[in-house]
């Protein structure tokens, strides 16, 4: 091949293989998760009514919501409490052995490191769960239902006269 024309052919790889990953946009939330246990927020938050933040304790507290540890499961399903009327639903944790264990569950939400995004400010401000991640109470598995994009942000921002700094929500 011509000695001019691979470097030049080289870096239009590369700019293409850049190009198609941030078109791609990694941190988007993602449609296509499956997790570990098929646990399910129609049943839990919607049929039986247990509030968000009864899971995800530390939503109004903390920059993040967190997952429930098992722990919290257990105190529903686990074999030790009586007249809950709950059956134990599904291994390991009706499993007697004393191994400790935490369900890895996978993400659907992710930010890219360079948004400053915390919870509590909007928790604060009465803004629902459901305005940023749709109807979860509804969803067998979280999908996401808005675009979660820069947009999406300052749109809300706009409306709802909160920062619209450009350091306000990057570092
Ligand atoms: C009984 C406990 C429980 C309740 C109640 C509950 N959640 Fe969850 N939530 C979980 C668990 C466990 C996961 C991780 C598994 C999954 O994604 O389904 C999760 C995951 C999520 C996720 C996805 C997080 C991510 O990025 O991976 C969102 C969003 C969410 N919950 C919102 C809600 C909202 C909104 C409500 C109320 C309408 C709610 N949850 C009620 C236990 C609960
Ligand atoms: C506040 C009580 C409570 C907590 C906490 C709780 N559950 Fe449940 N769970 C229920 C109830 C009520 C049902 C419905 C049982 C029924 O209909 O027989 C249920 C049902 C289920 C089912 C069966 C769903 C189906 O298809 O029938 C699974 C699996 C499950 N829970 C997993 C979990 C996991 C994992 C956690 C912890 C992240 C958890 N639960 C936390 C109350 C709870
Ligand atoms: C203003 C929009 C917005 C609102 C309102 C909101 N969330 Fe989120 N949530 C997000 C974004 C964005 C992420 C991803 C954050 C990240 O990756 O840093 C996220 C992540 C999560 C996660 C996964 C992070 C973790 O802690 O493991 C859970 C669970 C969650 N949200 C639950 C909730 C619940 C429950 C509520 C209501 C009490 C709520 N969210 C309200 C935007 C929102
Ligand atoms: C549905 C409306 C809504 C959406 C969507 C939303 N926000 Fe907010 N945000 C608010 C409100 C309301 C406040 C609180 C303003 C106040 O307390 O004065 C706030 C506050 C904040 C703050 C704190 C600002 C401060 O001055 O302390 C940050 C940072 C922030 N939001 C970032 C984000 C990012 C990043 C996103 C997108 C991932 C987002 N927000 C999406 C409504 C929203
Ligand atoms: C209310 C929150 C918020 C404000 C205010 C904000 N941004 Fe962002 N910005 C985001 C979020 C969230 C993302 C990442 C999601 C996405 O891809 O759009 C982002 C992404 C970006 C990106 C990367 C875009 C891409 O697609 O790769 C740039 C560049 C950027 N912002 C610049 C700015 C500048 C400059 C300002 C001030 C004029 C600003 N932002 C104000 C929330 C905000």
């Amino acid at each position: 091949m011509n000695r001019t024309i691979l470097p030049l052919a080289l870096l239009m790889l590369a700019l293409g293989g850049a190009v198609i990953a941030l078109s791609q946009r990694p941190w988007a939330p993602r449609s296509d998760v499956v997790q570990p246990i098929p646990f399910s927020h129609r049943i839990h938050a919607g049929v039986n009514k247990i509030p968000c933040q009864y899971c995800h304790a530390y939503a109004s507290r903390s920059s993040e919501p967190g997952i429930p540890a098992v722990a919290r499961c257990v105190g529903c399903h686990g074999n030790g409490i009586a007249g809950s009327g709950i059956a134990a639903v599904t291994r390991p944790w009706t499993d007697n052995t004393p191994e400790a264990f935490e369900i890895q569950w996978n993400r659907v939400y992710t930010l890219p490191d360079f948004v400053r995004f915390t919870h509590r400010p909007h928790i604060h401000a009465g803004i629902e769960c459901q305005s940023c991640h749709g109807p979860v109470q509804t969803m067998d598995r979280v999908v996401p239902v808005h675009e979660i994009n820069m947009g999406f942000c300052v749109d809300c921002h706009t409306e709802k006269k909160a920062t619209l700094d450009c350091v306000g929500c990057h570092h």
